[in-house]
């Protein structure tokens, strides 16, 4: 979902000197799944949320599918997120949501929880943990209820993947690292079911994959058309205008071309919906 109007306002002393999620946030732009609302349609299916689960959602940014998962499933929805700027714009959003009673979103660092332990019935990441250490799954194992679900939309590397491609990908990981100020990785989908096993999760699953978006899904993500001529308009005077956003906007250039479009590399990478339970004893 796209707010236009935010896109054209943002200037560029609003967006110098923040953070890369915070800019995009900032344009607007509420999801960076390009698969919209689908994945977290997908997790409230498998991870069977209903109105009476309490749900945590961790790296949430501006929080469109958040609001969303709130909206289609009645839980009470916790969405966290490491970006200030992100989770002022969550809120603002969710308190225009029908299910705004429900939601709740606040700073918080996935590294470092404040919820107490057994509080939530599912964790849920989206689009994020391509920026956390194995080390973080044992903090979401604490805060399920025993029984509860860790579901994942997350990317992930195919094991086989070629030592040539794979250099490639690992190199545009640097850029991105350095564009984020944090290190950003893409595991290899056999890493992700190992890290949540040795967490302490059982019945670690990829559940199903998550076909990349067709160009028409795209279009409809920023709007259609219209809107994304006036992007592709608002963007370049911000590049024309600013060293530091051009370069910005550069470097993220690179990083979706080896990632989503290239076919050398972005064949080995795709977004699965990865699961686990939290043991009941
Ligand atoms: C690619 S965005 C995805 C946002 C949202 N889940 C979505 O799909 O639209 C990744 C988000 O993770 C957040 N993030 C990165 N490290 C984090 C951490 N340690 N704890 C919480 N959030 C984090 C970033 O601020 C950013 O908003």
């Amino acid at each position: 979902m796209l707010d236009i109007d935010k896109f054209l306002a943002a200037s560029v002393k609003d967006l110098e000197g923040i953070s890369w999620y915070e800019i995009v946030s900032k344009l607007g732009l509420l999801s960076f799944n390009a698969q919209g609302n689908k994945p977290m349609e997908l997790i409230s299916t498998i991870a069977h949320i209903t109105e009476k689960s309490t749900v945590l959602v961790v790296g949430c940014g501006a929080g469109g599918t958040t609001m969303h998962l709130a909206e289609v499933t009645g839980a009470e929805v916790h969405g966290i997120d490491i970006s200030p700027e992100s989770i002022a714009i969550a809120k603002e959003l969710g308190s225009k949501s029908s299910a705004r009673d429900k939601l709740h979103f606040q700073i918080g660092d996935a590294r470092d929880l404040s919820f107490p332990p057994n509080t939530f019935d599912a964790v849920v990441t989206e689009y994020m943990a391509f920026f956390l250490q194995p080390d973080t799954f044992c903090n979401f194992l604490l805060a399920l209820k025993p029984g509860g679900s860790i579901a994942m939309a997350e990317l992930m590397k195919d094991p086989n993947v070629d030592a040539k491609a794979n250099a490639r990908i690992l190199a545009t990981e640097e850029t991105y690292s350095e564009l984020l100020g944090y290190k950003f990785h893409i595991p290899l989908s056999s890493e992700y079911v190992d890290w949540l096993t040795r967490a302490g999760f059982k019945q670690v699953n990829i559940e199903t994959k998550i076909s990349p978006p067709s160009f028409r899904e795209r279009l409809d993500s920023v709007g259609g058309w219209k809107n994304l001529f006036k992007i592709i308009k608002v963007t370049l005077k911000l590049m024309r205008a600013s060293k530091d956003l051009r370069k910005k906007f550069m470097q993220m250039g690179r990083v979706k071309r080896v990632i989503s479009q290239q076919r050398s590399t972005a064949k080995y990478i795709f977004q699965a919906i990865l699961v686990g339970q939290r043991p009941l004893s």
